[in-house]
């Protein structure tokens, strides 16, 4: 099992966009696959189905202690499943949290996700890494940092990954998969710039080489309620950028779920 958290330290750059349709295109190459709402603006339920908002979910448990059997959403892919934000996601105040409580609850909760041994547990998150997502880094494994491709966006990178070394060193064995870039316009020369001066400063192997193209199918699918790959029933192009951002995503985890022949560099035909 790998739980993965999507973060970043700014808002609306495509966390969600991102967790709803990794999540789905991990399903559909076969991984049993929950995703978990952790923003109390509950952008994930609000995103898939208006019914969502009665159920309980990730506030209800780590705020009321309801209990995680509770929590579990199915979908139409039965090797999909999701956890809301949940109710009490909506009167979340930061204050009315007992931080030894929550992170008891955090603690008990990822247990209990753990033990239903899925593949992968994606979580979306709020921005910026306060007590609840600093507190769901110390359980998980692995974080995605979502960077939209702006020069000012760019600068918030070093504030996030200081932060996650700071976990580390306090114990966490939470590993980075890497920086995604998105919202990418090759239209744009500002936007272009912002990606290579991010590649050219980092090492390659923190960076997804895919990058998340600026469209507007992006928008259409979060008002209609679906994964960009359910928008019709030959998938756009921009739903197969995130089969390809599985794909490197299972290349970094040293994981596949096809069976590629083990030919050495022998080649096609003789
Ligand atoms: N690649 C993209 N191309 C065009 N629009 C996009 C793209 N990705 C996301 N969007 C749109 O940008 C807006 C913000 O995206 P999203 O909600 O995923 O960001 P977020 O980081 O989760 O925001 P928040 O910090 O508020 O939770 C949404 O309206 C979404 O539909
Ligand atoms: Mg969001």
């Amino acid at each position: 099992m790998n739980i993965i958290a999507i973060t970043s330290q700014k808002g609306g750059v495509g966390k969600t966009t991102v967790a709803i349709n990794l999540s789905y295109s991990l399903a559909v190459r076969g991984y049993s696959v929950i995703l978990v709402d952790t923003d109390p603006q509950g952008s994930v339920g609000h995103s898939l189905s208006r019914n969502t908002k009665k159920r309980f979910g990730f506030y209800d448990a780590i705020l009321d202690g309801k209990p995680f059997d509770e929590l579990l959403i199915k979908t139409k892919l039965p090797n999909y499943q999701l956890i809301t934000s949940g109710i009490t996601g909506d009167y979340f105040d930061e204050y009315q949290i007992n931080t030894s409580t929550c992170l008891k609850r955090i603690n008990y909760l990822f247990d209990n996700v753990r033990s239903t041994s899925v593949d992968f547990v994606i979580v979306d998150t709020s921005a910026g890494i306060g007590a609840i997502t600093s507190n769901i880094i110390r359980e998980i494994d692995t974080v995605i940092m979502p960077q939209q491709s702006e020069p000012l966006g760019v600068r918030s990178v070093p504030q996030v990954l200081k932060k996650i070394l700071g976990i580390r060193k306090e114990g966490s064995k939470i590993n980075v998969a890497g920086i995604l870039m998105t919202m990418v316009n090759p239209q744009l020369r500002e936007c272009v710039e912002a990606e290579s001066q991010l590649r050219s400063v980092l090492p390659a192997n923190i960076m997804f080489q895919t990058s998340i193209p600026r469209d507007n199918v992006f928008l259409r699918a979060s008002s209609l309620g679906v994964p960009v790959g359910l928008l019709s029933k030959n998938p756009v192009p921009a739903a197969m950028v995130f089969d390809q951002v599985a794909a490197e995503l299972e290349f970094k985890l040293g994981i596949s779920n096809i069976n590629y022949q083990d030919n050495g560099i022998e080649g096609l035909l003789d």
